[in-house]
């Protein structure tokens, strides 16, 4: 069983989590189930429950109390079967601290004169405390201003890096929960952590940056609690009795990297038996408000993978440059030894130019570790409060040889389990998928950022927007999205406006002060409704409800009585490859008609939204308001002769995918002029952020799945191929970051490493692979593959919450012949090409069709981009 969105219910912050259970594959349905929970020893159980609902079920019993344990279990019954099904393993949860009035602890940190508009040195703070009795167990809840590492006994706690994450931090503040039990021992014991400036106060943002945006202080907040086996307990929490000192971290940003002095490092700092001789001082007691602590949505941001270098060269000048062969973000491990004093400088980029590390496109993202030894023999260091975007490495000052194993690069995010996979016969678009895998990989990094590598890294709420569909296939990102849309909300202006980033930071005078801006706005009202779709959570839906209803009323307003959002500034169709590289924003596309499609969208989607939240007055006002805008943009930028004021490809897709045209001749029409435009340029790609997830649903929509494949299949700059011609392992933000003359893109923001033009995986997915959720949460599936462009088979399975969707077909003389596993309690309509549409159940199952191949037919079940409900 799992616990709310959780990978495991240590520290849960829900008093009444919400249970799901997933059937063994090839169990029949379920007609019934029984939940037991044991709490303090007491057996309860809800007997027989009829109903087939396993995802999200509510709690049984009373809500769970502040550090409650409970262990829980299911059993089910299949149709027409007396006996259950025997117990599931028993499932551990255990509440956080539920309570504002749990918390003692308060903010602690070096109490010494800092200069705040300089790189400070981090700190760290400790406590020596006694353990006087037998230990039951024991709960370390921390959380800090900036970022923190702890350690007890000189053995660190937890696994996770940048904790406590990226919130809206006045409002909200994460902890985290760690079971410290195996950490004590009898007798005197110390508890201490790493400090880091991180988001809180680090230098952060474009053009230089701001810091100290939270506050200047740099805190700890860590309550430990010790449970006896006597029941008696102890806890020992941050307060003026902790003690603080400078660490051999000398500055460390996480744009700027990490700067490490080994020779004043004292490797028993948090342990009783310390032997440095730096002077540890009485902390400052800083302020945070209890309420504003909030136990985590999500999974934590850990190491997940280790890669070594694929080739190691030697300049001329003795620098080494190490290409890992995937551009990647996380930092290097390193392991070497070397006289006292020996300066080892690391710095990273994503691509090279002339040989060199290409840090141009980094901007003020310095990106430099280094490290400086204490001769103390080998020494294996990583650094602690900083990350990077990068493929290749420079090492200078390596002492010696460097030998194989010695430097390793490890891939960090946010441990999301990995839910979406795909492969096809053509390895070209089987690297662009592994390359949208890779950049949500390094995007999804606490929160969903543009990209890894330069002076930014922001949550800009059109990028996830565009992606979120993709990015729900791929991973189990609902946890974490969930918990960034709850920031959305906290930034929401009070006339509705949404930000064009979260959290919130100043920005220039386009970004600060925020104006309403189409398509990234609409996260709010789109986004929630993506992630019940995918995830089947109502909840969520229902609590980012208010935010989406305020966006579309104050579109509504700024829109009029003409129901034309065609005023204001817009960004339209954001890197439409026409644009200028100094000019994202100026696309072929009419930014109000960008803007007014967008208005329509969201207005329908919190209509659905409304409805099935049983707000059926919002419901029937938001429709009517999507029809009417809907109306107004056919008679604003739809000519009579059908075609568009805007005669731009993203024009026509918004038209199609936004379902903006009244009759299936206007929609055949607009069809046929995007397939024109379309293989005008020789299906070289022409739209930007906007137009680029919707092109290959509109064109299949409308009966030219073929031209969709050659958008897909085509090489030539600019196309998604294109890239990985060029060597691309991630999705870059402009189609041509890198030109077909080798060099950079001159264009201020050049970033190899922008999840949002991947977006197209979510076609990949459901046309290509052929699986689309038709209902929440996939609980029905359409199996609907599409082939052409010369892909003679494909495979793609998804981990739904009901449990495995997997379709893989291949051509045969007579068509096609799939295998198909459906879901247990879920059932699959499956259209395949020239065979008549049929339902499947549960199970495994090998089907084929006898239509001849590649011949693209009229959409029959209109599996559209998000299924109607
Ligand atoms: C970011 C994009 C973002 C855009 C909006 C860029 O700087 O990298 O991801 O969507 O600005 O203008």
């Amino acid at each position: 069983m799992s616990f709310e969105q959780l990978p495991d219910g240590l520290g849960i912050g829900v008093p009444a989590p919400r249970l799901s259970w997933v059937l063994p594959i090839g169990a029949p349905a379920q007609d019934a189930y029984e939940i037991e929970t044991v709490r303090a020893g007491h057996v309860h159980r809800t007997g027989r429950t009829s109903g087939a609902d396993q995802v999200l079920v509510p709690w049984p019993g009373q809500p769970l109390t502040s550090r409650e344990q409970a262990t829980v279990r299911v059993r089910t019954w299949a149709p027409k079967e007396e006996q259950p099904s025997s117990w599931s393993e028993p499932s551990r949860v255990e509440a956080g601290l539920l309570d504002a009035a749990d918390w003692v602890a308060v903010p602690v940190g070096g109490a010494w004169a800092e200069d705040p508009d300089s790189d400070r040195r981090p700190s760290r703070v400790r406590k020596d405390f006694a353990v006087t009795a037998p230990v039951e167990r024991a709960r370390l809840h921390v959380t800090a201003h900036g970022l923190y590492e702890a350690e007890i006994n000189g053995r660190r706690v937890g696994d996770d890096i940048l904790a406590p994450g990226w919130t809206v931090y006045p409002q909200r503040l994460r902890y985290r929960t760690y079971d410290v039990t195996d950490h004590l021992r009898p007798g005197t014991n110390t508890v201490g952590a790493w400090l880091g400036d991180g988001w809180y106060r680090g230098r952060f943002g474009f053009d230089g940056g701001t810091r100290n945006i939270y506050g200047d202080d740099l805190s700890l907040v860590a309550q430990l609690e010790i449970t006896h086996t006597d029941g008696s307990t102890t806890v020992v929490a941050t307060d003026g009795t902790w003690s603080a000192a400078p660490g051999p971290i000398l500055t460390s940003g996480l744009y700027e990297g990490e700067t490490f002095d080994a020779r004043l490092e004292d490797l028993n700092w948090s342990t009783p038996e310390r032997t440095g001789s730096e002077p540890w001082t009485a902390v400052s007691i800083g302020a945070r408000d209890p309420h504003t602590l909030v136990a985590p949505q999500g999974p934590a941001v850990r190491c997940t993978q280790e890669i070594a270098p694929v080739t190691v060269t030697r300049t001329a000048d003795g620098r080494h440059l190490l290409d890992f062969g995937q551009n990647l973000v996380g930092r290097l491990r390193v392991t070497v030894d070397g006289p006292p004093g020996t300066r080892i400088t690391m710095r990273h980029a994503e691509v090279l130019q002339g040989g060199e590390l290409a840090t141009g496109p980094l901007r003020e993202a310095h990106a430099t570790d280094v490290l400086v030894l204490a001769g103390d023999g080998p020494r294996t260091w990583e650094p602690r409060f900083t990350l990077h975007g990068f493929r290749h490495a420079e090492i200078t000052g390596w002492p010696g040889e460097l030998a194989d194993g010695a430097v390793t690069a490890r891939v960090y995010h946010t441990d999301m389990r990995r839910t979406g996979w795909f492969e096809c016969s053509d390895p070209l678009v089987n690297r662009l998928h592994e390359n949208v895998v890779w950049s949500m990989r390094g995007n999804f990094v606490d929160i969903p950022t543009d990209c890894p590598q330069r002076d930014e890294r922001l949550g800009w709420t059109g990028d996830i927007q565009v992606f979120a569909p993709t990015a729900s296939y791929l991973y189990d990102c609902a946890g974490m999205l969930d918990s960034w849309l709850t920031d959305v909300g906290i930034e929401q202006l009070p006339d509705g406006t949404v930000p064009w980033y979260v959290p919130v930071i100043p920005g220039n005078d386009i970004w600060t002060p925020i104006r309403p801006g189409a398509a990234w706005g609409d996260v709010a009202a789109l986004t929630p409704w993506v992630l019940y779709q995918r995830f089947g959570d109502l909840d969520l839906l229902r609590r980012h409800y208010p935010t989406g209803r305020a966006w579309v009323d104050l579109v509504e307003r700024l829109a009029g009585p003409t129901r034309l959002w065609d005023t204001g500034f817009q960004l339209g169709d954001w890197l439409d490859p026409i644009a200028p590289p100094e000019d994202p924003a100026a696309g072929r596309t009419d930014r109000h008609l960008v803007a007014t499609a967008h208005f329509a969208r969201s207005a329908r989607y919190l209509a659905w939204s409304a409805r099935e939240l049983g707000e059926d007055d919002d419901a029937r006002r938001y429709a009517a308001l999507a029809d009417e805008v809907a109306a107004a943009f056919r008679d604003r930028y739809v000519l009579p002769s059908g075609r568009m004021t805007s005669d731009s490809p993203t024009a026509y897709c918004l038209a199609i995918a936004f379902d903006l045209l009244d009759d299936p001749a206007a929609r055949a029409r607009a069809g046929d002029r995007l397939a024109a435009l379309v293989l005008r340029d020789d299906a070289r790609i022409a739209t930007g952020f906007v137009g680029t997830p919707l092109i290959c649903d509109a064109l299949t929509e409308t009966g030219h799945l073929d031209v969709a494949y050659r958008l897909l299949t085509q090489t030539e700059c600019p196309s998604w191929l294109y890239t990985v011609t060029q060597g691309a392992t991630t999705v870059w933000e402009r189609w041509d970051s890198l030109r077909p003359d080798g060099t950079l893109n001159p264009g201020g923001m050049t970033s190899f490493n922008h999840y949002a033009l991947g977006a197209v995986a979510d076609w990949l997915h459901r046309t290509v692979g052929g699986i689309a959720p038709a209902a929440p949460g996939y609980r029905a599936l359409t199996f609907r593959p599409r082939p052409g462009g010369g892909i003679t088979w494909a495979d793609t399975r998804h981990e739904t919450p009901y449990g495995t969707a997997a379709l893989s077909w291949k051509l045969t003389a007579d068509g096609m012949t799939a295998r198909i596993t459906v879901p247990p309690g879920c059932h699959g309509t499956v259209d395949l090409p020239g065979r008549a549409p049929f339902t499947l159940g549960p199970g495994e199952h090998v089907v084929d069709s006898a239509e001849p191949r590649n011949a693209p037919g009229p959409v029959a079940l209109a599996a559209t981009t998000h299924p109607r409900p």
